[in-house]
């Protein structure tokens, strides 16, 4: 039978510090379903996390294929880096032991890689960074990934990087005010520093965001997170 491929099923799952989503994506990227969300289960160690996809996509329906947005550096299936969730992730072939429980191929990719890939033109330099549990980055130059660009990790001020200074915990602690106060600094170095054409913010804090922004500066809607995963597989 020859595969009819406008009706390909994605699978798009976003593994998050607070939680795990899920959506599926007809061929062009469009949601096909309601997105659902679990907590993320505590603590967060590679078999629980995958249990509770197992769960989320028990109530999707019918797909072909499984894209993973993973808080932390992905190589190649395998998630090197989790800040956010267990050291049981520390080289842990994801792609391979979803596929297994799901019986579909799986591709794997940074959270904040498929948030970008969801979100940008296609032109130029982009940078795309998220705010939610950490600070998650992408760079695009054309449409193109530099992957794994773990700028929450890098120093920011006073001896603190990027994710200690505008995590969702810091925000808790020293309040919206301040804490627009800091992203705004923030934007100011990152434009000097990648003169980016674009910078989107997404991540499940960019709703709590008040400020004026430059106008190559723009807000994106958290579900941009498991749109991206559309993305994944295209050639
Ligand atoms: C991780 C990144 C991730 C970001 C957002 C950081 O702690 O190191 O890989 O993109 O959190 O989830």
């Amino acid at each position: 039978m020859v595969e009819d491929n406008g009706s390909i099923r994605t699978l798009s799952v976003d593994i998050g510090g607070s939680g795990v989503k899920a959506i599926v994506l007809d061929v062009t990227g469009k949601p096909l379903t309601e997105r659902v969300r679990l907590e993320t289960p505590q603590p967060a160690i590679p078999e629980v996390v995958i249990n509770a996809i197992t769960i989320l996509a028990a109530t999707q329906g019918q797909f072909d294929r499984v894209s993973v947005g993973f808080p932390g550096v992905v190589r190649c299936g395998v998630t090197e880096t989790a800040a956010n969730l267990d050291s049981n992730w520390i080289g842990f072939d994801l792609a391979t032991a979803l596929s297994g429980q799901l019986k579909k191929p799986v591709r794997v990719i940074n959270d904040a890689d498929m948030q970008g890939l969801g979100a940008i033109s296609g032109q130029g330099v982009e940078l795309v960074i998220t705010l939610g549990t950490g600070f998650g980055s992408a760079l695009f130059t054309d449409g193109k990934l530099v992957p794994n660009m773990e700028m929450g990790h890098h120093q920011f001020r006073k001896g603190e990087s990027y994710e200690e200074q505008l995590c969702r915990e810091t925000l808790e602690k020293i309040g919206e005010k301040r804490w627009n106060r800091r992203l705004e600094r923030a934007i100011a170095t990152l434009q000097r520093l990648f003169n980016y054409d674009w910078l989107y913010i997404g991540g499940g804090e960019a709703v709590r965001v008040n400020l004026n922004l430059p106008l190559n500066v723009k807000l994106i809607p958290n579900i941009t997170g498991l749109l991206g995963g559309i993305a994944l597989w295209r050639e």
